[in-house]
């Protein structure tokens, strides 16, 4: 663990109490707009810590890279296999800097009000649905997760499914397993020299493209963005071109009202006889009744499904026609390969996860740097190294509303400020400043005025040190 040698260690850094909600809510212009806007929860008390005073809660099995990584900076790192129930949620969350989450925990509004000191929540996950996102950019806490970090084991599931579909591996695995033996080389086909049809070319379909490729694949791909192509793949003008010219279509487009039932009856008549479709993306892009449809004609050859409408809330017997009227249809069809929306969950996944997330999360406890947060304006900082010595970093998160920088500056002025960035992001904005130059004494008068500055204007405060002596 590193000591800051310019700071006052925290137990002796003596810094009013928070005020309480009233004071702080009642303070200022404009009370209505203001009670309206930010949470009526106690703030977080601005003062400097040492990297030994984090206190990290890290629930649902997160993978152990991040743990390690958290636990190798000096951080106090608690550890949960599970998710924890909702009172003992309250009770474990009330004190700590940091949260890390997958999926199952879910951190609502009502949750984050008992947060006192919470800077940052870290989903280890592709998504922050889970996570109330906006309440918690209002408490000046950071969320962080990992979007991309599986997009290699998404394209890899997909690539496996165009050589199980074109040699119907499914049914033959399924019909060995019940005892039939049963050989056969009609409908069975090579993909060399097929054609792959993509629709959304992202992370995911980037990989994708590369790998057919390199089997002997021809790649087509339409985008809602015009895009440069990778390797030899060739952007279609329109949806309905690459429906009519490819052998397999795989979509790989995000969640929206345009993408919704996307691929519909017309378009899987648009789709050639004998063609095969892919779903890894989400469940809503395909009307599943209408596959269903072009599947009993013989219109299309296969599909492979990771991803469903509505899929059920925990592992187990569910799925079947309590979870929704289609499962019983798709679950008979010949041909159709049906995996519990796995595309993305492998080792190298997860571990890839623990190290982007508990980075990010290192990042901005130690440095301020909000790279890749979902919910505050992103801030690429250098960090300050070993050299520098009697250097602070303040950080400032905010309201963005007319006259906070000019007070916060009001205070700054008197100290050496080397470097100072500002950015917003709708309702929320965030200040850095690097002052130099500053003894012990100095630091703890500067945090006594920004703590008083925080009682006296309507928004939240969380500043935090960066000393030198710091490595990151
Ligand atoms: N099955 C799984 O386990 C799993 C895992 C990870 C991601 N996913 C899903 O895969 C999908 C793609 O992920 P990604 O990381 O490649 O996303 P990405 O954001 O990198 O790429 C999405 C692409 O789709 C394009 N797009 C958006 N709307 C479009 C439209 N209407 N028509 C055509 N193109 C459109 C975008 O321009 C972008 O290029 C997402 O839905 C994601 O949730 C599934």
């Amino acid at each position: 663990m590193t000591i800051p040698r310019d700071i006052t260690p925290v137990s002796n850094m003596i810094v009013p109490s928070s005020p309480s909600p009233s004071a702080f809510f009642n303070a200022g212009t404009s009370p209505s707009f203001e009670t309206s806007y930010f949470p009526a929860v106690p703030k977080k008390q601005p003062k400097p810590f040492n990297t030994g005073d984090i206190k990290i809660l890290l629930l649902e099995d997160i993978n152990r890279t991040a743990c390690e990584l958290l636990q190798k900076e000096g951080y106090q790192v608690e550890f949960h296999t599970s998710s924890l129930r909702d009172v003992e949620l309250i009770e474990k969350i009330r004190d700590v800097h940091v949260i890390g989450i997958r999926s199952k925990t879910k951190l609502t509004a009502s949750v984050l009000d008992h947060a006192k000191n919470l800077l940052a929540i870290g989903c280890f996950c592709i998504g922050t649905d889970q996570v109330d996102l906006e309440y918690a950019a209002k408490r000046g806490i950071a969320v962080f997760n990992s979007p991309f970090s599986n997009s290699r084991s998404v394209a890899e599931l997909v690539i496996a499914e165009v050589i199980m579909l074109a040699r119907r591996i499914g049914d033959k695995s399924m019909e060995m397993h019940l005892g039939t033996w049963q050989k056969a080389s009609t409908r069975c086909r090579e993909i060399r020299g097929k054609v792959l049809g993509i629709i959304g070319h992202g992370h995911i379909a980037s990989q994708l493209s590369v790998l057919a490729e390199s089997m002997g694949m021809s790649v087509l791909f339409c985008d809602a963005a015009p895009l440069v192509a990778i390797g030899k793949a060739r952007q279609v003008k329109n949806l309905t071109e690459l429906l009519a010219s490819s052998d397999f279509v795989s979509l790989h487009v995000p969640e929206t009202s345009q993408t919704h039932s996307l691929i519909g009856r017309a378009e899987l008549r648009a789709m050639k006889k004998g063609s095969y479709l892919i779903n890894a993306s989400r469940g809503c892009v395909v009307n599943l009744q209408a596959l269903c449809e072009a599947m009993r004609s013989g219109h299309l050859a296969g599909a492979a499904l990771d991803v469903f409408p509505c899929e059920p809330p925990a592992d187990g017997p569910h799925f079947n026609e309590d979870l929704a009227r289609w499962v019983t249809e798709i679950r008979g069809l010949p041909n159709v390969i049906l995996t519990p929306h796995i595309g993305g969950s492998t080792e190298e996944a997860q571990e890839a996860i623990g190290a982007e997330v508990g980075g990010a999360l290192l990042r901005y406890i130690n440095s301020g740097c909000t790279t890749g947060a979902a919910n505050m304006p992103e801030v690429t900082l250098r960090s300050l190294n070993v050299a520098e010595v009697s250097h602070l970093r303040v950080i400032f998160i905010h309201q963005n509303r007319p006259g906070v920088l000019r007070q916060v500056n009001n205070i700054l002025g008197d100290y050496n400020v080397e470097k100072q960035i500002s950015d917003s992001r709708g309702d929320i904005a965030y200040m850095m400043a690097d002052i130099s130059k500053v003894d012990s004494a100095e630091v703890k008068a500067l945090y006594t005025k920004l703590e008083v500055l925080s009682c006296e204007i309507p928004n939240f405060l969380t500043p935090f040190r960066l000393s030198s002596g710091s490595t990151h």
